[in-house]
């Protein structure tokens, strides 16, 4: 197959699929050719082609657009409604067992919360990591204790404000993956028995932190595209005393939608009228499909109240658990949690992190990763189309690696997830990520796994979730 004959082909599954809908103006010429690294000849030819296919138009002096008459098979879910009022959460149970099945290496990992090891540049971290052994001086260990390597901070800092967001290597403070940071976070401004308001669905570590610190969680509700409802949001800081919100404004965990910029200021104006802090969850921020990096809420924190935690888990190196919190106005007793608790992060990791950053290579796999995960987000969604019950709603994240599948109302999705692990394929049940039973008929899948497993895996997973369809 030619490379134009290839690329016209994955731009077609994404039409078909409903990741590119009837009206949809596809990615320009140059975006096209820097986004799937060819030519923007190659480019021209693919979408001639797509043209005489009857699938995509050409608007003048507009670019090219998705033929109106394309319809979405598919539909995606509409915003959720959890009842708001502040509970005692209790997941835990749940969560370990579905945690328990991450540790299996010989089944689809479709429950993961990690791309496949395949995505990733291992090659190139093992020489980070060797060169930062080699090199390293064993007197200046002390140096790279909390807040954490400079060098490391400093490209931090340096990516950040490339992308407009203003932040400097002294407001970072290096930490154990993204989930130190956040638990940092949410113990550094609360007592127990305050209230949090959190994403409903939402990030399942996010509720087991509440349940362990002895808070109480208000869920509010979310639209799959935009993120947090502030009426809602504003509503539950009326009746309920919120302490403080957490939340994730960019492919969130496990809705995948992301807020737009304008309502990320409003969301930072509103929390700082209440002086409420903000706890924001961005390890998916890099993941993005466009052609722009979505600047976190944080861009917009002028009072220091927002604590924005993010890390390379997701992007670049899992198991290395590098991770960064800018803390604003609570980086001193973030800092002094982090000494008294585990005193600083991993030094070699660190340092091969480092050194990978200064190689100039992360943005090169970047393009790659997200490349791939777009791709694949493609082949799932119409591998969902051709193999679930009808009636089945999907997402379409504009990044990061889940869909969430909203399956018809009698589906047991903890059934369909035990099912699913007899088949060896892993699943996110919907009830992890809420301790309301609002979910019970959802699931979570990864895309950013083998892609070559995924059509089966989902084959598989349809035929079970059609078998446990109870007419009533
Ligand atoms: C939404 C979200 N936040 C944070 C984390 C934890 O990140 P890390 O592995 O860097 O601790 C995860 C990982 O599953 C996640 O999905």
């Amino acid at each position: 197959m030619k490379r134009y004959e290839a690329l016209a082909e994955k731009i077609e599954e994404m039409i078909q699929s409903g990741v590119l809908t009837g009206g949809d103006k596809a990615p320009s010429i140059r975006q096209a050719s820097v986004q799937h690294g060819v030519s923007p000849s190659t480019v021209f030819q693919a979408y001639y082609l797509l043209e005489s296919r009857g699938l995509i138009r050409a608007r003048e002096r507009s670019g090219y657009y998705v033929n109106e008459n394309i319809k979405n098979l598919l539909p995606e879910p509409g915003p959720t409604r959890p009842a708001v009022l502040s509970t005692n959460v209790k997941v835990s149970d749940l969560v370990f067992s579905v945690l328990e099945a991450m540790r299996v290496t010989d089944i689809a990992q479709l429950g993961s919360a990690f791309p496949a090891p395949e995505l990733f540049p291992l090659q190139k971290l093992a020489q980070s990591l060797a060169r930062a052994n080699r090199y390293s001086d064993p007197s200046s260990r002390g140096a790279n204790l909390t807040p954490g390597n400079e060098d490391l901070r400093r490209a931090i800092a340096l990516r950040y404000m490339t992308a407009g967001v203003s932040v400097s290597a002294d407001d970072i403070i290096i930490t154990d993956g993204a989930l130190e940071g956040l638990s940092l976070a949410l113990q550094a401004i609360t007592k127990p028995g305050d209230v949090i308001a959190i994403e409903s669905p939402g990030f399942y570590a996010a509720l087991q932190m509440i349940e362990r610190l002895n808070l109480k969680a208000i869920e509010i509700p979310m639209d799959p595209n935009e993120g947090l409802d502030l009426s809602a949001l504003e509503d539950a800081i009326n009746n309920h005393g919120i302490r403080a919100c957490w939340c994730m404004t960019n492919f969130q965990n496990p809705l995948g939608s992301s807020t737009p910029e304008e309502k990320k200021k409003t969301l930072v104006s509103l929390l700082a009228k209440y002086e409420i802090p903000l706890i924001e969850d961005d390890v998916y921020g890099e993941l993005y499909f466009g052609s722009k990096y979505p600047r976190p809420a944080k861009t917009f924190d002028t009072q220091g109240l927002v604590l924005h935690c993010s890390s390379f888990s997701k992007s670049l190196a899992p198991g290395y658990r590098i991770g960064w919190i800018l803390p604003g106005r609570y980086y001193e007793s973030v800092r002094r949690a982090k000494l008294m608790t585990t005193l600083s992060a991993s030094v070699p990791a660190q340092l091969a992190l480092a050194d990978y950053l200064q190689q100039g290579s992360y943005d090169r796999h970047l393009r790659k990763l997200r490349q791939a995960l777009e791709s694949q987000q493609a082949q799932m969604v119409k591998a969902i189309g051709a193999y679930f019950p009808a009636g089945c709603k999907v997402t379409r994240p504009k990044g990061g690696y889940f869909l969430w599948v909203e399956l018809p109302l009698s589906v047991n999705s903890l059934e369909l997830y035990r099912q699913s692990l007899a088949h060896s394929i892993n699943l996110a049940p919907g009830p992890i990520f809420s301790s309301t039973t609002n979910y019970d008929h959802c699931i979570r899948l990864n895309y950013g796994q083998v892609s070559g497993e995924i059509e089966e895996a989902i084959k598989t997973i349809g035929t079970l979730a059609h078998e446990l369809i109870v007419d009533k």
